[in-house]
């Protein structure tokens, strides 16, 4: 056991898909072994996001928390719980709104991403990386696995716990660090980044018949019209998108076969529907059967959350002693 502590949080904002799981997920879980991690869906910050009505968030918080156990994060490892259901972020979020400046809030760039036209800011929403700052600190978060878009976010959370720790003469924050995905972003159908926003997902719902459908629908190298046309895996999605599936030799192999011409791109894609298949299937099995046995997600639920509180309360007290209130 090392003396990191992880802490990470998915926002419940749809089904999850294979480019969370191949990507942010798979990292959860690596590093559940050898540190004390703490894994949340973030529910607080759906709400933030203006994304999803509130009665969407607790389905997709349900399937998030389905996800994460189907995917192999361990109870008894992991701390896996609900954001809303410990209500200490919220009591943080709120002492670290008192030393926060707007003006850090107002240059994030992520800010940008998240706002509407058609809806004016919410203060929550501009608040958003400061209950992130609070997620992570409650637990003296040192490691935070996230994609590399969350890096604004996490500056901020460095900023806040430096200021804190500055302003009360303390150091009980410490400045966590981003562990950002080896693997690669994953390619989604039409060769963006996979993205429910896109609606290029392969999701962890999807039939095996819809996999192959979807595959069946993605573009490969346009100059590759005959299968013995030499092809530029380069440039081809299919070839991307398998890469995080199979081991470098395969990938070699089919690299070799597809410039040669001696692989066509139906062929390729119906063995890259299989691939998906085979990783997603054992995984899928699991995703239902939680979410067909609620009292057992409860059940995971309950105990992650409680484990949860009890670490927050005492970051609490300790937080309310430095301020002195
Ligand atoms: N903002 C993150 C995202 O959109 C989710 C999140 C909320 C998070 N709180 C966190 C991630 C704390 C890491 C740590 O993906």
């Amino acid at each position: 056991m090392s003396e990191n502590i992880v802490v990470s949080g998915i926002r419940p904002t749809g089904v999850p898909h294979l480019g969370n799981i191949r990507g942010a997920l798979q990292q959860w879980v690596n590093l559940q072994d050898n540190h004390n991690c703490f894994y949340f869906v973030a529910d607080w910050h759906a709400l933030f996001g203006l994304e999803e009505r509130s009665r969407e968030i607790a389905e997709n918080t349900k399937k998030a928390v389905a996800t994460l156990l189907a995917i192999g994060l361990d109870p008894d490892k992991s701390t896996i719980f609900i954001q809303s259901h410990v209500p200490a972020h919220l009591t943080l979020f709120t002492i670290f709104s008192a030393i926060t400046p707007v003006g850090w809030l107002e240059r994030n760039p992520t800010l940008k991403d998240m706002v509407r036209a058609d809806q004016p800011l919410p203060y929550g929403l501009l608040g958003y990386p400061v209950l992130q700052a609070a997620d992570i600190l409650l637990y003296k978060g040192t490691m935070v696995p996230v994609g590399k878009d969350q890096q604004p976010h996490l500056e901020i959370t460095r900023e806040i716990a430096r200021r804190f720790n500055n302003l009360f003469g303390t150091d009980c924050f410490p400045e966590p660090q981003a562990v950002l995905n080896e693997s690669p972003v994953l390619p989604g159908t039409d060769g963006r980044k996979m993205s429910k926003s896109y609606n290029n997902v392969i999701s962890i719902e999807d039939d095996k018949d819809t996999i192959v459908n979807k595959v069946k629908q993605m573009i490969t190298d346009p100059e590759k019209i005959r299968k013995t046309d030499p092809g530029h895996p380069d440039i081809c999605t299919v070839f991307q998108l398998e890469k995080p599936f199979v081991d470098g030799t395969y990938s070699a192999d089919i690299y070799q076969r597809c410039t040669e011409g001696r692989i066509g791109c139906v062929e390729h894609k119906n063995m890259l529907a299989e691939i998906i298949w085979d990783y997603l299937r054992p995984k899928q099995e699991k995703y239902f059967y939680y979410l067909e046995h609620e009292e057992q997600l409860k059940k995971i639920v309950d105990y992650g959350d409680k484990r949860a509180q009890e670490v927050a309360q005492k970051t609490i007290e300790e937080v309310m002693d430095i301020i002195g209130l």
